[in-house]
């Protein structure tokens, strides 16, 4: 059997990653994304006071997250230098309520209903197909009902396999993931943001695209 991405990930190529964009952490369309999220989210700010970053990097969104909900924050990455170079800042600026943990997104550390928001960036085009529905799960159990996912990745018209321009034998998997969890009935789709690396705004180019959506996880599933 083929080594598993999630394994490339943990030994070595999520620390690759952290050190190639470790200078580049906030585009524009980081901030744009955030942003977003924030405005659309802020009627339910009361509501919000487990946030979890699955794919966190050093966990700069998050901290930007609880820094507006005055949530406590949990991110899980791979990567072992960028959760240590995160947990050094936040351990600098006092952040007492943010924490980032080595992990990935198949397995998640948390009790089940805990969190109230969770959130992934371009985490989900990174996962082995084989865990891919373990980590719709695992979002799902950690879930409260009432609570909020938030994904931002690609957005495709279609789904496509693509190769990883930056290490051989791992791929990147355009897909609609928001449907995964409104297919179920269990989630409805409160809004969604196109937007692309280049512009907040729409991309005709169906390559480009790029969106942040957001689930309301129903009290009454059935
Ligand atoms: C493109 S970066 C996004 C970082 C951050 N969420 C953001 O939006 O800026 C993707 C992150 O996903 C992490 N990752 C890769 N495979 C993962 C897995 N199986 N579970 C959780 N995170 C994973 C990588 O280490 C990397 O930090």
């Amino acid at each position: 059997m083929p080594i598993k991405q999630s394994q490339i990930f943990v030994e070595g190529e999520g620390d690759s990653y952290f050190q190639r964009n470790q200078n580049s952490m906030e585009s524009t369309t980081d901030q744009y994304s955030i942003e977003k999220l924030i405005d659309s989210l802020s009627p339910f700010k009361s509501n919000i006071q487990q946030i979890l970053e699955i794919g966190c990097s050093t966990g700069i969104k998050l901290h930007r997250l609880c820094e507006f909900f005055d949530a406590n924050g949990l991110g899980i990455d791979p990567s072992r230098k960028a959760i240590e170079a995160g947990n050094q800042e936040n351990k600098k600026e006092a952040r007492e309520n943010v924490r980032l943990q080595v992990g990935t997104a198949d397995i998640l550390p948390l009790e089940d209903q805990s969190m109230d928001l969770v959130f992934f960036g371009f985490c989900l085009y990174l996962l082995d197909r084989s865990d891919i529905f373990k980590a719709i799960a695992e979002a799902d159990r950690v879930l409260k009902p009432g609570g909020f996912i938030a994904i931002l990745d690609f957005d495709p018209n279609g789904r496509s396999k693509n190769h990883y321009s930056h290490k051989a034998g791992i791929y990147s998997y355009k897909n609609a993931y928001a449907d995964f969890f409104t297919a179920s009935g269990h989630y409805y789709l409160m809004s969604k943001h196109s937007m692309s690396h280049a512009n907040t705004f729409f991309a005709s180019d169906n390559y480009e695209r790029v969106a942040l959506q957001i689930l309301y996880k129903e009290h009454d599933a059935y």
